[in-house]
């Protein structure tokens, strides 16, 4: 291990990685500390949409980010390949939200508009189309229709963002972080339950834990939101979708269909519920019939890092210089990672001016 690193990464989810990689690959010494496989890591749980501008609500200030979070993989899925033998599992393949009833059609409409205006690709599907297209799912009254939105695998995209960090020079250590370390104004380590470790800047990425870091200079605006999710056996002869229903989605991986996800202020509980399974066969049964009376194979459950505006926390925190976040990015964790890591190198290592950034700045809460 580089006794000093440049550079401390607290946290070894699809944020931290991609931070260290971004980092390392400029020529930054990282030492990323991860801590040992804990339940309800939020990663291991993801299905792994690059749900860019399905997720994207009216007027998203967050929809710039979303999708230069997806073309992050558009550009980077060969290069990790390349460097690291491991695909990530890009599927461009397009996102389909079914629109169940007047309401959620006007909105659908409205929201093509919209992101039409801001020069991305939607379009609205007649329930005609969608029969035609998706015959297995229900019409509705239509669906709005992202044609570059798409999918990555989550457990193969932290693999090669790790493997890619330390072919770069990267070091990685299992330890759990129990607090920073600072004097006069500055960050000069972290204390882990281990080892203590010293670096001029750290940067916060440990997901729902991140607020857990004692001698932050403000509370961090983080806590868990459990995603429970349910996978049944892929049909045969179906053809593959990603789908999304009222307050559910569902896509294929390998020989499943993995539908998705709750959204439950539990702590840091990551159990799964009968209540939750049946809510999600109920949800996902509106736009896929058949599966009213299919039985899951499997049930499982991830804590996404909330924060009380959804929008995530990347940035400086300008009470002690040398201390970065990059955390909070709720049901976005995947899709931002990449775009993340690039931020957060270019930032730390002062490369490019910072894009604007306001809606994700950390001193946005806690402001006193
Ligand atoms: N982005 C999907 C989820 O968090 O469930």
């Amino acid at each position: 291990m580089s006794p000093h690193p440049d550079v401390i990464v607290i946290g070894g989810g699809a944020v931290g990685t991609a931070c260290a990689r971004a980092l390392s690959i400029r020529g930054t010494t990282v030492l990323l500390i991860d801590r040992e496989r804990t339940p309800g890591e939020g990663w291991r749980a993801s299905a792994g949409m690059l749900a860019a501008q399905v997720e994207a609500e009216p007027e998203d200030p967050l929809l710039g980010l979303t999708v230069a979070g997806r073309t992050f993989y558009r550009e980077n899925a060969g290069l990790l390949h390349e460097r690291t033998g491991i695909d990530i599992g890009l599927d461009e393949c397009g996102i389909l939200q079914v629109a169940l009833t007047e309401e959620a059609a006007v909105a659908a409409k409205a929201k093509v508009a919209w992101q039409r205006q801001q020069a991305h690709r939607a379009d609205w599907l007649s329930p005609q189309e969608v029969a035609e297209g998706w015959p297995w799912l229900a019409s509705g009254m239509g669906a709005f229709w992202a044609p570059e939105d798409g999918v990555v695998d989550p457990a193969n995209l932290v693999t090669a963002l790790r493997r890619d960090a330390q072919l770069a020079g990267a070091t990685i250590v299992q330890d759990v972080v129990g607090s920073i370390e600072s004097a006069k104004g500055r960050i000069t380590g972290v204390q882990g339950e281990r080892d203590r470790y010293d670096a001029p800047t750290v940067v916060v990425a440990a997901g729902a834990w991140s607020g857990r870091i004692a001698g932050l200079p403000r509370p961090l605006s983080v806590e868990p939101v459990r995603g429970q999710m349910i996978a049944f056996s892929w049909p045969a002869d179906t053809p593959a979708v990603v789908a999304y229903g009222p307050r559910c989605y569902l896509l294929r991986r390998g020989d499943e269909m993995l539908v998705g996800a709750t959204m439950e202020h539990a702590g840091f509980d990551p159990s799964v519920t009968p209540d939750a399974t049946a809510t999600l066969i109920r949800r996902a049964s509106a736009i896929h019939p058949a599966l009213r009376d299919a039985t899951p194979r499997r049930a499982w459950a991830g804590l996404r890092p909330g924060t009380p505006d959804g929008l995530p926390i990347i940035g400086a925190e300008p009470r002690l210089a040398g201390l970065w976040y990059a955390t909070g990015h709720g049901r976005n964790g995947i899709l931002l990672a990449g775009v993340t890591g690039e931020m957060i190198a270019q930032q730390v290592r002062g490369d490019a001016e910072a894009a604007d950034l306001r809606v994700v700045r950390p001193e946005r809460f806690w402001n006193w």
